[in-house]
C-alpha cells in the first residue's frame, strides 16, 4: 500500500485532543492541501476562518453540541462557501466535501488528529467567526494532537456497494 492509500485506511476521526499548539508550518502545509482540492469548473469556492484564539475557541464551545472538543483542540478551521464565487450549489458543496478531506488526510499525514464536525448554515456559528453576507458555514473541522487513538471503525463491504456493468 502506497503513502496515500495508508493515510486514507488509516485516519479516522479523532474526538479528544492534547493542548499542545499546532505549528504554523504544519497548519500552512493543511490549508494548502485544502486549496489544492478540486472544483467545478476550478471556482474554489471554499473560504477558511482559523479559529486559534482562546476567547473565539470559547465562544465557539458554547453553542457547539460538542463543545470540550472545541474548546481543547487548539484550532478549529470553518470551512465557508462562498456564494458568488461558485456556480453550482450542489457542486460547490461537494467540492467543499473534497476540500475537507484533503484536511482531514493531510492532518492525519502530519501526526494530528481531526474531526470534521457537521454544523451547517449555523447562523450563531458565522456570526462568532465573521461570516461575511455572502458565506455560508459548511462545517467545523477541529484539529490538533490526538489524545486517544481511535480503533478501526467499519465500512460496508465493497459487494454492498458496487455493482458492476
Ligand atoms: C458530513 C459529516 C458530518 C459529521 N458530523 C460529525 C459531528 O457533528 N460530530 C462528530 O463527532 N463527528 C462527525 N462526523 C465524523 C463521522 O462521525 C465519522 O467520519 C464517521 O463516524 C466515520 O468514522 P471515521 O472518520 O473515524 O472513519 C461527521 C462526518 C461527516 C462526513
Amino acid at each position: 500500500m502506497n503513502e496515500v492509500l495508508r493515510a486514507i485506511r488509516e485516519r479516522r476521526s479523532v474526538r479528544v485532543f492534547r493542548t499542545d499548539p499546532i505549528e504554523s508550518e504544519k497548519l500552512e502545509a493543511i490549508l494548502e492541501a485544502a486549496r489544492w482540492a478540486p472544483s467545478g469548473r476550478n471556482t474554489q469556492p471554499w473560504r477558511f476562518v482559523v479559529v486559534e484564539s482562546k476567547e473565539k475557541r470559547e465562544e465557539l464551545g458554547r453553542v457547539v453540541t460538542q463543545m470540550d472538543m472545541v474548546r481543547t483542540a487548539p484550532v478549529t478551521i470553518a470551512i465557508l462557501r462562498d456564494k458568488d464565487a461558485g456556480y453550482d450549489e450542489i457542486k460547490d458543496a461537494q467540492a467543499i466535501g473534497a476540500c475537507a478531506q484533503n484536511i482531514l488526510l493531510a492532518a492525519h499525514s502530519l501526526g494530528l488528529g481531526a474531526c470534521w464536525l457537521g454544523r451547517l448554515r449555523d447562523p450563531q456559528v458565522e456570526k462568532i467567526i465573521g461570516a461575511k453576507e455572502n458565506e455560508e458555514l459548511m462545517m467545523l473541522i477541529v484539529l490538533g494532537y490526538p489524545a486517544e487513538r481511535p480503533g478501526t471503525r467499519d465500512r460496508k463491504p465493497l459487494a454492498e456497494l458496487v455493482r458492476r456493468i
